[in-house]
């Protein structure tokens, strides 16, 4: 494993970080067992994975609570997250105050390195900042939490127009951002600030649905050619993405989407998600290979560095191709 400092916090976290959302859920979604579910943590932990991504929405914390009592309890990095809404309604201070509690008794631990508002939309920003942050920057003065952190809501802020407020405000330590082949508005509009300020980057999104589930991408890619955000000869093809595929170069569209995100200056963890034991070892491989050949980054930053808000589904609402 390689291993890399998250920002300011200087944490050393693992530069392939295992996600138990997404679809998958470490397998919750995808029919596992509960034990399955914590073998596969035990198993990302074994191939020296020391970052687990969680959160109270994805009802896997107490599996990785139970996961992490097998090693010692600073060998690991735990980083989870509560809403900021609640059945439409903004949680107040005392509401994200008992869900740092909630979580830290899942987790069955006493402190968490990184604690996260989640999926923070741009209306609910300032309420963020000025009012959830400094109930949750008092439970940091009492060890409860060690990093104060925020994700943006792809599918709902594809400009990522509340990171770029929150770049500017120092509460923040640790962000967590959709990037991917497609994807890479944050190489102008997030990360030049977060590499300034020091703020640690964990990147979602990295493969998700486009780049797993068949079809999409051609599906994907023919809507951009229809809406003429793609050149026409990519409406032609099944296969837009496989001239990544050579001697040389990826042996498959994980393998180029997890290299090209790991490779990415400012990017710090790659977060991957799976509920499939030969899924993790492949992409903890991906993570760890050297970048793709110089001209498939440079053709992939030509043809789709001005794109946005691409690929950014919500778990469960993607229309597969057979
Ligand atoms: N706003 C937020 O805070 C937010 C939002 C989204 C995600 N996240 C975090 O980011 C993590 C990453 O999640 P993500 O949803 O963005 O997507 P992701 O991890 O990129 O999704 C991977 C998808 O591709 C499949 N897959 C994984 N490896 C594969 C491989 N080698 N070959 C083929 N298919 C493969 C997985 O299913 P299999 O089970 O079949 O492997 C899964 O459906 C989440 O777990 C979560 O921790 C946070």
């Amino acid at each position: 494993m390689d291993y890399t400092t998250l920002g300011r916090t200087g944490l050393r976290v693992s530069v392939a970080g295992l996600g138990c959302g997404g679809n998958s859920r470490i397998g919750r979604g995808t029919g596992l067992g509960e034990d399955e579910s914590v073998a596969l943590v035990r198993e990302a932990l074994d191939l020296g994975v020391n970052f687990i991504d969680t959160a109270e929405a994805y009802g896997t914390e107490d599996l990785v609570g139970r996961a992490i009592q097998a090693v010692p309890r600073d060998s690991v990095v735990i980083s989870t997250k509560c809403l900021t809404r609640h059945g439409g309604n903004l949680q107040s201070a005392t509401d994200v105050v008992r869900a740092l509690e909630d979580s830290l008794g899942r987790l069955g631990t006493e402190y968490v390195d990184v604690f996260h508002l989640h999926a923070v939309a741009p209306a609910a920003y300032a309420h963020a900042r000025d009012v959830l942050a400094p109930a949750l920057l008092r439970e940091k003065e009492k060890g409860k939490l060690r990093h104060l952190g925020i994700t943006e809501t792809g599918p709902h802020d594809p400009q990522q127009a509340m990171l770029q407020q929150a770049v500017h405000d120092p509460c923040w330590e640790v962000m967590m951002l959709a990037f991917h082949m497609m994807n890479q508005g944050a190489r102008r509009q997030v990360f030049p600030h977060t590499r300034r300020e020091g703020i640690g980057t964990l990147l979602m999104f990295v493969v998700r649905n486009i780049f797993s589930v068949p079809g999409l991408l051609a599906q994907t890619v023919k809507g951009l050619v229809a809406e003429g955000r793609l050149p026409a000869r990519f409406g032609d093809t099944e296969a837009p993405l496989d001239f990544l595929l050579h001697a040389g170069g990826a042996t498959s569209l994980t393998d180029a989407a997890y290299r090209f995100a790991r490779h990415e200056p400012g990017a710090d963890v790659v977060l991957f998600g799976t509920g499939k034991r030969a899924h993790l070892r492949a992409n903890i491989e991906s993570i760890l290979k050297p970048p793709l050949p110089a001209a498939d980054v440079r053709t992939l930053y030509d043809l789709f560095g001005d794109l946005q808000g691409v690929g950014l589904d919500l778990p469960g609402r993607v229309q597969a191709k057979a």
